[in-house]
């Protein structure tokens, strides 16, 4: 099969996740920060601080992947060039409109674009990030070739997501929410039934960071490491590119 090529299956998978990323644009950013109790925020800029931490180099190019309305491309500092791109218009459309009004146009760029067939070159970014997208793939290991791909030896992947916490009561609390009160609210706030249903069930259907971990390797990343984020809620794994 060429590079990038999508199966049936896949096709069917990425169609019905850009559906419902429309779905649910408008009010994408107010349940995110309602439904996590503001932690969204401190997650994505975890994984942008880690990784600009990690960066050297005076203007580093960073591309955000599955960027949605442009969070995460805006966590990173003016000195950086960031790049976002998604395959979801209507979230790219809110991010821009985001993105002019805080006067950043000039340093971060949105486009259109599949995450499985990127359209860069290889080896052109320094970092690559990319925040609750790795879940919604349709194919995970063609999305962190990719990944690979257009990053320079030794440039830094940065992917945060959800998980589950493993410690018995936070997990027991965090399964009832997660399971039985978020899709309701979800529901409520944004007047679309399915999405709030899929989030729990993706997420439980995500494979842990240390069987995640491996995958990255494969994939061509080196010294990769996780760190777990409020108690396991979400994770940042964190590696370089061989
Ligand atoms: C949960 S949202 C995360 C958005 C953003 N990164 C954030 O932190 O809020 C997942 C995003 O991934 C995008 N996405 C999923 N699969 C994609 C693919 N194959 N190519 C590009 N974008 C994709 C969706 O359109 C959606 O905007």
């Amino acid at each position: 099969m060429p590079k990038g090529a999508h199966t049936n299956e896949e096709m069917r998978k990425s169609r019905q996740v850009r559906e419902m990323f429309g779905s649910i644009a408008a009010r994408y950013d107010l349940l995110n920060h309602l439904l996590s109790g503001g932690m969204d925020r401190r997650w994505r800029r975890a994984c942008a601080t880690e990784v600009a931490s990690r960066l050297e180099g005076v203007n580093p190019r960073i591309l955000d992947i599955g960027c949605g309305t442009g969070d995460l491309s805006m966590d990173f500092p003016r000195p950086a060039w960031v790049v976002g791109c998604d395959f979801c218009g209507p979230m790219l459309e809110i991010g821009c409109a985001k993105i002019r009004a805080a006067g950043r146009s000039g340093q971060i760029a949105l486009l259109e674009a599949d995450a499985l067939m990127l359209p860069f070159a290889d080896g052109c970014f320094d970092a690559v990030v990319s925040a609750f997208v790795l879940r919604n793939l349709a194919n995970r290991e063609q999305g962190l070739s990719e990944m690979r791909r257009i990053l320079r030896p030794g440039g830094i992947i940065g992917i945060v997501d959800f998980s589950m916490p493993t410690a018995p009561v936070l997990g027991a609390l965090y399964h009832y929410y997660f399971f039985r009160i978020l899709p309701r609210l979800g529901k409520l706030i944004s007047g679309v039934d399915g999405p709030y249903r899929y989030l729990p069930e993706s997420v439980g259907n995500f494979p842990g960071p240390d069987d995640l971990r491996p995958r990255i390797e494969s994939a061509g990343f080196t010294s990769v490491e996780y760190r777990l984020l409020t108690g396991g809620v979400a994770v940042l794994l964190l590696g370089i590119a061989e």
